[in-house]
């Protein structure tokens, strides 16, 4: 798997779990990817959450928002099999997850646009010699301009000082985006509902500072 540098498979995984997994009608993976689409309604709103961790963020926009479509795209296998759990006993039907990376999962959303798309608490990757995995890069926003609109919106958190400054002037330098000047930190979690992650918890936990930002689409 490209530009991923994490442990996939969780360690102590109960292997019924991860079959049932890969046979939910809502999981998808490698081998069935391709047919993700047929579970959207058409002309429904899209959301996608790039990195869900856990997935307590998408889980609550899902449920909140059940006439929308949120994606969901993360390698990590442990979150999925937890939310993969949070879905069946609600029932929902509106929130689909892969274990695909961005990169990987790109080139079957690139025909679509979306409301809103988040990236909360990207994998810092804080040592120098690692700071190129970190995934917001030239690239990635070339490719995340290509799935908005203008309406879109971009959420963004990280409590990773040096990781912010690449951010903003990723950002500022892609000239794609504008950053929103009005909405950040406590006003855009609770404009967006946004709901305590386990990366946010540990901030916290540390007192560690967070940025929560938004960009919109340059029009
Ligand atoms: C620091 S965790 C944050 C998880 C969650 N958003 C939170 O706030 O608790 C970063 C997550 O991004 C995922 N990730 C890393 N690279 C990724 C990529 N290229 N595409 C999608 N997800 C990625 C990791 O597997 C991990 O679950």
């Amino acid at each position: 798997m490209k530009n991923f540098y994490g442990r996939k498979t969780p360690r102590k995984v109960n292997k019924y779990e991860l079959v049932s997994l890969f046979d939910d009608e809502f999981f998808f993976h490698h081998k069935n990817i391709k047919n993700f689409n047929k579970l959207i309604l058409k002309d429904s709103v899209l959301n996608l959450e790039i990195g869900f961790g856990s997935g307590e963020n998408i889980f609550k926009s899902a449920v909140k928002y059940s006439d929308e479509f949120f994606l969901g795209c993360d390698p990590y296998l442990k979150g999925s099999l937890s939310l993969k759990k949070k879905i069946k006993q609600s029932g929902i039907k509106n929130l689909i997850i892969t274990n695909l990376s961005f990169q990987e999962f790109f080139k079957y959303i690139k025909k679509y646009t979306f409301s809103k798309i988040l990236i909360l608490f990207p994998d810092p990757w804080p040592k120098k010699k690692h700071m190129k995995r970190r995934i917001i890069g030239k690239s990635f926003l070339k490719s995340l301009h290509s799935i908005c609109n203008k309406k879109s919106k971009i959420i963004l958190s990280s409590d990773d000082v040096n990781y912010v400054e690449q951010i903003l002037y990723n950002f500022h330098m892609d000239k794609n985006f504008v950053l929103s000047t009005s909405l950040f930190g406590e006003k855009l979690i609770n404009s967006f509902d946004l709901v305590e992650t386990k990366y946010y918890k540990k901030a916290k936990k540390n007192k560690k500072k967070t940025y929560f930002f938004l960009y919109n689409v340059k029009t």
